[in-house]
């Protein structure tokens, strides 16, 4: 139907699950999609779907749990499109579930980076690049971070 047609969409954890759905989803309503992932080579498949069905897509690589490697994806992303509209942060690692003692602090540690730093990092690196950011993350975080100069809206799924 095209509703997101002259939008950009940046989706992280493009490479599976959710975030792979979104992105082959959002590009068939239009959007400009940009697959972000550790998963390099899952982004670039992604993106060859979304091209082979007539939509516009780009691949990056990016570990959502380091700044740098988030600032630079954003920079490409916008480089190639020159704004970002729809914000996925979906992301995500999960182990096992694990009793507190046999979880190690290292471990915790890569779960709260990936899985909730993450947030913090894409959302500041991406809002710049305008203030309608529309935002996307689970209820299992419980968290508002909208900024307050920011009108952007967030949704939660
Ligand atoms: N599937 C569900 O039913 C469900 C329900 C509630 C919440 N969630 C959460 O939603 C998120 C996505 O779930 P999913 O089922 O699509 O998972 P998934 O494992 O299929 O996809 C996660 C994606 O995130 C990528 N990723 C992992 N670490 C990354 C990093 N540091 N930087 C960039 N990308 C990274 C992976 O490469 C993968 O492509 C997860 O956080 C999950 O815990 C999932």
């Amino acid at each position: 139907m095209n509703r997101l047609e002259g939008k950009t969409a940046l989706i992280t954890g493009a490479a599976s699950g959710i975030g792979r759905a979104q992105a082959l989803l959002f590009a068939r309503e239009g959007a400009a999609v940009v697959a972000a992932d550790l998963n390099g080579d899952g982004a670039e498949q992604v993106v060859s779907e979304i091209e082979a069905a007539g939509g516009i897509g780009l691949a990056v690589k990016m570990d959502v749990s380091d700044n740098e490697s988030v600032r630079a994806a954003v920079e490409t992303a916008v480089s190639r499109f020159g704004r970002i509209d729809i914000l996925s942060n979906t992301a995500g690692a999960f182990d096992q579930y694990r009793q507190t003692l046999d979880t190690p602090r290292e471990l915790w540690d890569k779960l709260i980076a990936v899985n909730l730093t993450s947030l913090y990092l894409v959302t500041n690196a991406a809002l710049p690049h305008d203030h309608r950011v529309a935002n996307f993350h689970s209820t299992e975080v419980p968290l508002d971070i909208r900024p307050q100069h920011s009108d952007t809206d967030l949704m939660r799924v």
